[in-house]
């Protein structure tokens, strides 16, 4: 246990990260084992329309300050040619979730440690928390790919924009196996995400373009093996205003074109609503309410959902001072056993003292986790 004043004594640190080490080691050594056979990471989806399922998901950080619950029984599926928004304060566990999907966590620290994420590639289901590395390698690029917020960690410096997305195309895409064939198709998918001088932008070094025309490379490199899921975590969060709203409107019009599902992952409520049909908001790495867009939008139930609300500029209405929510998200590291929002929430009552709450249907697409809409609890 952490000392009253917060701080870890020597021998405390060095006991958890020998702790650490045993439990890391044990579960890496499970990920790379050789010749895993398909049937210990095949599955079938809960509801076939999905193109991913996540099932109580937990993702732990193992650190030398104490195990860092990041993600800690979330569920939420994404519907075929749809986009899901998921939202919430950073810190919440947002990243780590896509991160969690992609495999890509920063190990050994990071580990999956229960639960299930289930990827619908069309001729088969994939468990991601089993699936072996060599597997993903094939997964990744070709059936989900990811846009990250800053261009430049997608982007190599040292090399010409139409090499890179050749490149991606020459890797994975089958039919494309020449130089000529690949840079035919790169120049397309230039256009494709509106790049009016494609040939020119075709022979460029990264730093000669600006971040929103990077940005759009990053998203033709990511549309370029027609991927079933798009994972794009803070697409716009680098950009100014205006190119924000370019970019958005370039997403939104390549998802009816491409038919593929999006992730959205934002802190920005009003990112969501220009482009979400579904809605998941997390508050310390779990979801606190989920639901359609509508009724997200129109019906926010949980007091998290409702301060997110109020704290989100509205245009033409003049406040001296945008509403902020209250104190602060707990110690990732100590948890406590109720409700994680109970110490910032002004709607708590006496049985907002206990575990923390169940989740409560509010529709049958609508539900949340706080003792307000739960009947029993009230009484
Ligand atoms: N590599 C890491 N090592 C330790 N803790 C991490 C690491 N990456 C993320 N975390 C912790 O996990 C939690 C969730 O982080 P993240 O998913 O990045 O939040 P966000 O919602 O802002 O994307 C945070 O408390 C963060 O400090
Ligand atoms: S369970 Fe209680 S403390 Fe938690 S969000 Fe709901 S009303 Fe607030
Ligand atoms: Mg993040």
């Amino acid at each position: 246990m952490a000392r009253e004043d917060g701080y870890l004594s020597g021998k405390e640190s060095r006991r958890i990260s020998k702790e650490n080490r045993k439990i890391t080691a044990a579960l890496e050594k499970k990920r790379k084992r050789k010749n895993v056979p398909e049937s210990e990471y095949l599955t079938e989806m809960k509801n076939p329309e999905n193109t991913v399922e996540f099932e109580n998901l937990r993702t732990y950080f193992y650190t030398d300050a104490g195990t860092v619950k990041s993600v800690d029984s979330v569920s939420f599926s994404v519907p075929m040619g749809k986009t899901v928004g998921v939202v919430g304060e950073s810190g919440c566990g947002k990243s780590v979730t896509s991160l969690s999907l992609m495999q890509l966590l920063q190990r050994p620290q990071g580990q999956i440690v229960d639960g299930a994420i289930r990827l619908n590639t069309g001729d088969k289901v994939y468990d991601i928390t089993k699936t072996p590395e060599t597997v993903m390698q094939h997964l990744r690029g070709n059936f989900m790919s990811m846009i990250f917020q800053e261009p430049m960690t997608s982007l190599n410096p040292v090399f010409k924009i139409g090499d890179q997305v050749d490149e991606v195309l020459l890797f994975h895409k089958s039919g494309y196996e020449t130089k000529e064939a690949a840079k035919k198709r790169t120049i397309e998918l230039l256009e494709m995400v509106g790049i009016a001088n494609s040939e020119g932008v075709y022979n460029m070094y990264p730093h000669e373009l600006s971040g929103g025309m990077r940005q759009r490379i990053v998203i033709a490199m990511a549309l370029a093996c027609s991927p079933k899921l798009i994972i794009a975590d803070e697409p716009t969060t680098a950009l100014d205003v205006t190119i924000q709203a370019q970019i958005l409107d370039l997403l939104r019009g390549l998802k009816d074109k491409i038919n593929s599902s999006i992730m959205l992952i934002t802190h920005d409520l009003g990112v969501i609503a220009e482009m979400a049909d579904y809605v998941v908001v997390m508050y310390s790495g779990r979801v606190v309410e989920a639901g359609t867009a509508k009724e997200i939008f129109s019906n926010p139930s949980h007091p998290y959902t409702i301060g997110l609300m109020a704290s989100k500029p509205v245009v033409g209405k003049h406040v001296d001072k945008l509403y902020s929510i209250p104190g602060k998200v707990p110690n990732p590291i100590n948890m406590p056993n109720y409700c994680y929002f109970r110490d910032r929430c002004d709607k708590r009552k006496g049985c907002c003292d206990g575990a923390y709450p169940g989740e409560i249907s509010l529709s049958e697409t609508h539900r949340v986790s706080c003792y307000l809409y739960d009947e029993e609890a009230r009484k």
